[in-house]
C-alpha cells in the first residue's frame, strides 16, 4: 500500500510525530514523507491513504499545510493530526478554556479533506507539546506510532493490499 503523510511544523515536533508515523508504516507499507512545502504540485495519484498533520496555531493549522488540504484534487482515504499546547501549563487557567473552546488544527483539517472529496479513517489525534516550542510530552511518538499502525487496521480492505 502506498502511503503518504503531509506536515508542516514550525519547531520541529509535528514533524517528529510525523517521522514516527512514517518509521512506523514503512515498516510494512511503501511511504512517502513530505513538508506542505515539498508536497505542492506532487502528484497524488496512487496514494491509498493520505495522512496530514499541522501544529494548531490560533485554533487552526498552518496556512501552509491548510493550503495542501484544500487541493481539488485529494481524494480517497485520509486522516488528520495535529500538534497542541499542554492545557494544564497555560497560565493564567481560565485561559485554559478559551484555547479548548477555540478548537484544534486536526478537527479543521478533518473537515477541509472532507470538503475536497476524501474518506476520513479513523479518529483525528492531537499529540501534547508541554511548551509552544516543545518538547513532546513523553509517550506521544509511541502513540503517534500506535495511532497510524490503527488507521491501517481501520481501512476498508483492512490494509492487506
Ligand atoms: C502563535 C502560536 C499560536 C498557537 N496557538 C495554539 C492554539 O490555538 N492551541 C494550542 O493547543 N496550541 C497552540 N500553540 C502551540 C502550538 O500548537 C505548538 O507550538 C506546536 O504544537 C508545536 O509544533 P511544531 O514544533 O511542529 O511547530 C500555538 C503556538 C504558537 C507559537
Amino acid at each position: 500500500m502506498s502511503i503518504l503523510i503531509v506536515y508542516d511544523s514550525i519547531f520541529g515536533n509535528t514533524g517528529q510525530i510525523a517521522q514516527a508515523m512514517a518509521d512506523e508504516l514503512s515498516k510494512t507499507h511503501e511511504v512517502r514523507l513530505a513538508t506542505a512545502q515539498q508536497a505542492q504540485g506532487m502528484d497524488l495519484s496512487g496514494v491509498d491513504l493520505l495522512i496530514v498533520g499541522s501544529p494548531t496555531r490560533g485554533f487552526r493549522p498552518t496556512p501552509e499545510i491548510q493550503e495542501f488540504a484544500s487541493r481539488p484534487d485529494l481524494a480517497g482515504p485520509a486522516a488528520a493530526f495535529d500538534t497542541r499546547i499542554d492545557l494544564d501549563t497555560i497560565e493564567p487557567a481560565p485561559l485554559r478554556w478559551v484555547v479548548h473552546a477555540g478548537g484544534y488544527a486536526a478537527e479543521r483539517l478533518a473537515r477541509e479533506l472532507t470538503e475536497q472529496g476524501c474518506v476520513l479513517v479513523g479518529d483525528t489525534a492531537g499529540f501534547v507539546v508541554l511548551g509552544q516550542e516543545g518538547p513532546l510530552k513523553v509517550g506521544e511518538v509511541e502513540r503517534a506510532a500506535q495511532w497510524a499502525r490503527d488507521l491501517i487496521e481501520q481501512l476498508p480492505g483492512n490494509g492487506r493490499r
